[in-house]
């Protein structure tokens, strides 16, 4: 019988929902629609951030859906993340405080710091001149107190590389409890989740889909995932997600349409068996994943 994987648990005692919705790139004006439909037909995980401009009008549709009794903000994980230029000690609660604020809700189950970059107070967009010292141990230390003050139930990280996330264990009173980076089928991090599981840090993968269109990778369109979702009779983007889940990666694909995002739910009751999943090593690595995490080394 296919193994469901419906929770991971983390190093907090919680139980994060293995598929959420992302948010990045879903446009105000679809965005709201977007959560309101994945509520309704099971999602109960979104990921979102301050930096993606959006968090008004999610917190909109889910004060709707809490109106309407659709669903308990105690049912849902709701996910945000620290901007690069808030990482200043004295400026990460107040931006939590933002983030609630737009989101409307009084707590996040998960609290992350976006990039292990510093960005000038102010300053928008990965510049070289909106660049400044980085200084994770004394931001961490503010997320500590954000997590100690309840208002973030769980902190954890994003894009942060094996050196990162082991400088950050070093000094860290309260471990983070999940590493965000891009992870798919053309970009395994297979280094990084071993590291990861090593330490109890769950890694949760964004771009579960490789982003199509965006030229991150092609893999909806790659031939070994093609073989495998015929023999299985699911589409190419349900094998992938299937694939992370199996890894032990938490997936949060975006989509703004009902039909995919119904169709992405669907890979629960069904996997991928050993002799397909291990054509999955054979598929070739992006390098444009490899380029952009230069910054995060
Ligand atoms: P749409 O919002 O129109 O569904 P990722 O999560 O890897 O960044 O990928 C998001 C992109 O993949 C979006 O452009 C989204 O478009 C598209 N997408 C989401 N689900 C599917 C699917 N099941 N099949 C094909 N494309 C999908």
């Amino acid at each position: 019988m296919a193994k469901a994987i419906r929770f991971f648990e983390l190093n907090t005692g919680a139980k994060i929902p293995s598929l959420g919705l992302g948010t990045y790139q879903s446009d105000p004006g679809l965005v709201a629609d977007a959560v309101a439909t994945a509520v309704k037909v099971g999602y109960r995980h979104i990921d979102c951030a301050q930096a993606y401009g959006n968090e008004k009008e999610i917190g909109s549709a889910l004060k709707k859906l809490f109106q309407d009794g659709v669903v308990q903000r105690n049912d849902l994980w709701i996910t945000s993340k620290l901007w690069c230029n808030d990482h200043a000690p004295e400026d990460v609660h107040k931006a939590l405080d933002r983030t609630l604020r737009d989101l409307q809700l009084e707590y996040l189950d998960l609290y992350l710091i976006h990039w292990p970059v510093s960005m000038k107070k102010g300053s928008s967009g990965f510049k070289p001149e909106n660049l400044t010292q980085t200084d994770i141990p004394s931001t961490w230390r503010a997320m500590e107190a954000v997590y100690d003050s309840g208002k973030a139930r769980a902190i954890g990280v994003s894009n942060f590389s094996c050196k990162k996330l082991r400088d950050l264990l070093e000094f860290a009173r309260v471990p983070p409890a999940v590493n965000q980076v891009e992870c798919h089928p053309a970009w395994h991090s297979l280094q990084l989740h071993e590291f990861c599981n090593s330490k109890g840090v769950h890694l949760s993968g964004y771009s579960p889909l490789g982003s199509p269109g965006t030229l991150k990778s092609d893999i909806l369109k790659n031939p070994i995932l093609n073989i495998v979702a015929e023999k299985l009779g699911k589409s190419p983007a349900q094998v992938a997600l299937r694939w992370g889940l199996q890894m032990g990666h938490s997936a949060l694909p975006k989509s703004t349409n009902e039909a995919r995002l119904k169709q992405n739910l669907d890979v629960f009751d069904w996997s991928i068996p050993q002799d397909l999943f291990a054509k999955f090593s054979e598929i070739e690595q992006a390098s444009e994943a490899r380029k952009r995490y230069s910054i995060c080394a």
